[in-house]
Formats: structure tokens, sequence, C-alpha cells
């Protein structure tokens, strides 16, 4: 029996382990920032369809709610209790997959990182957002050299200042889910974009994480855009105390999302594997990626056009999760020759 403050339809991780005793153990206490157990599963307890249903609101709601996160955390990333994440943003090598661009129509990395000493996004209150994005944007403009850039602030995002390819750059105000979580408090207020000049690189301020650090290319050169990306994260490790979980890895305000903190994908279009649905999802699933729509996350494939990315965030480094994306892809793209 699990507590019944979740809808009656809800299948989501958080509700399954709310038990009545670990309820009462968790229901009055707080992290330091007064972050609570019923503001972490505000959001699997507003939407239905919430597949783990619970945020942090800080880096210590790990620990402090850790009888709900350990248990939802394991079964959802399938990582066994007493394995410790290890992180390798090491450069690597990796062949081009399809320099004709005949399938691959861009490569897309991002990871997330959050500061330790200030509540995530679903708990940060406005004069601390603030702070943050006046840090985080003096450390992005003392960036040197490829990654010199322009931050692009929120600030006018409603007005006719923000339209065509400027309006492009930002990110939309969160979906449901991460609206009943806390993470659209304020927008766009203190949001905002730093995109460099000379590399398609970006850092999102101040969306579901502190820090989206995001590149992309119009091209399936993965070994390049990985090492962009970490190459970023990696000189902004030295202006920030980012929060790391000596078992979890790197902690983001959604626990889907722990450990490496990466989703690595690819747009590809694969005419004759859409026919073909087992095929192409026995593929995906052998190699541990996913499916998502050609728009995101919960859209719909368009024009064969998938996106196609890394399941796994915990218990691998970002290294061998590159490695893995590039395999089953190669075997992704030979399969539609094929055909
Ligand atoms: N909270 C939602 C759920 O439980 C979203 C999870 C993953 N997505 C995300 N943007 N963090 O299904």
């Amino acid at each position: 029996m699990t507590i019944s403050v979740f809808p009656e339809k809800s299948k989501c991780l958080a509700k399954k382990y709310l038990f009545p005793a670990v309820y009462k153990l968790l229901e009055h206490k707080e992290t330091g920032s007064g972050f609570t157990l019923l503001k972490a599963i505000n959001s699997g307890i507003k939407n239905v369809d919430s597949s783990i249903g619970i945020y942090a609101g800080d880096s210590m709601s790990y620990n402090t709610f850790a009888l709900i996160f350990d248990p939802a955390i394991r079964e959802y990333h399938d990582f066994p209790e007493g394995k410790k994440h290890r992180s390798d943003i090491s450069r690597i090598e990796l062949a081009n997959l399809d320099p004709e661009k005949r399938y691959i129509r861009s490569t897309r990395i991002r990871i997330a990182r959050n500061l330790n000493n200030f509540d995530f996004p679903p708990h940060i209150n406005l004069l601390f957002r603030r702070k943050l994005e006046k840090k985080v944007v003096s450390a992005l403009k003392s960036l040197k050299g490829n990654f010199q850039g322009q931050y692009y602030s929120f600030k006018d995002y409603n007005s006719s200042k923000y339209s065509g390819s400027k309006k492009k750059l930002c990110f939309p105000k969160g979906d449901r889910f991460q609206d009943a979580a806390g993470i659209n408090s304020d927008f766009p207020e203190c949001r905002g974009v730093f995109k460099s000049f000379d590399k398609p690189l970006m850092v999102w301020v101040n969306e579901e994480d502190h820090l989206r650090v995001i590149s992309l290319r119009l091209s399936a050169d993965i070994a390049k855009v990985y090492n962009d990306v970490c190459m970023a994260v990696d000189k902004l490790s030295h202006h920030f105390d980012f929060a790391w979980h000596d078992t979890y890895g790197y902690l983001t305000s959604c626990p889907t999302n722990i450990g490496t903190s990466m989703r690595a994908g690819v747009h590809i279009q694969l005419k004759k594997l859409a026919q073909k649905r087992t095929i192409l999802n026995d593929l995906v699933n052998s190699y541990n990626l996913q499916i998502r729509g050609t728009k995101g996350e919960k859209t719909r494939v368009e024009n064969a056009v998938f996106d196609i990315s890394n399941l796994q965030r915990l218990g691998i480094s970002e290294y061998e999760t590159i490695q893995n994306l590039h395999k089953g892809l190669e075997s992704i793209i030979k399969t539609e020759k094929k055909l």
C-alpha cells in the first residue's frame, strides 16, 4: 500500500515507493533551505502521466529524502545498490558516421550542471536566481579563445525586441511537469542564453537546471560536438563548485538526469526503418538508446526524422556513453542501407 496523495491512476515511481511508513518519516522533514517532500512530489501529484514524479529542490534533497529518492532512482536507472557513478569527459576520436549527411541531419549534446550553494530551479527564489544569473554571466564572459560569446537575457522576451532569430535562440517556458515542479517561477526573469561567436555552443541559464551547456552541429561529427561541450564544461568547472554526489554523480533538478546529466543524440532520417518499427526499436533497445519525437520530449516523429539519444545517464561515464551511441548509430545506419 502507498500513500493516497497521488491520483489513483498514477503509476509514477515516487508513488510506488511512498509507503505510509516512509511518508510518516519524511512528511515533516525539510532541507536546510526549506524544501519539503510535498514540494518534491507536487509535479507527480498534478501530472498523472509522470514517470518518476519527483524533483530535487537543492543538492541536499537527495540525502534528506533518500528514503524516496533512492529506490526511485535505482529502479529508473537500473542502478544497483553499492555502485558509484564515475565521470570521464576526456577527449574522444571517432569516425564520422555519415559525412555525406544522407541520414544524420544534426548532432546535439547537452550537459547539465547545478551549483552547490544555490537552490535548484524548482525551489530557488527570485533574489537568488538573480544572484546566480549574475555569477554565471560573469564567468561566461570571462571565457577566452574559442568559447568567447555573448549573453542574451530574456528580459525583453515578451516585447517586440525579441523576434526572429533572437527569439529562436530562447528556450521556451517549461511544460506542465516543470511548471508544477516550480521551475517556471518568475519566467522569463533571470533566464537567458549564452552563445559563443566561433563555435555552435550555447549555455542555457536558469532553465530546468542552473546551467545547460549545449553543443549542436548540422553534421554527424559526434566527436567534435562532444569534445566541444566537454571542453566548455571543463572551463566552467574552474569557476564553480558543481553539485556532485558520491554515489549519483552530477546532481540535477530531475533525478532522471543525474549521473552524467548528458543527453547526446542525433536527428536522423530513416525512411526504410520508419516502415519497420520493430527492427528499429530492437536496435535502439539493444544499444540502450531511446527514440524521442522530432521536436523533442513527448512529441511525434515527423517525416521519418527520429531523435535518437542515449538512455543511460547513471553508472556509465560520458566517454562510454558517446562510444555506445556511436556504435548504435553505426549499426542503425547499416541496417537502413541494407533495407
Ligand atoms: N517529471 C516528468 C516525469 O516524471 C519528466 C521527467 C523527465 N523529463 C525532464 N525534463 N526532466 O515524467
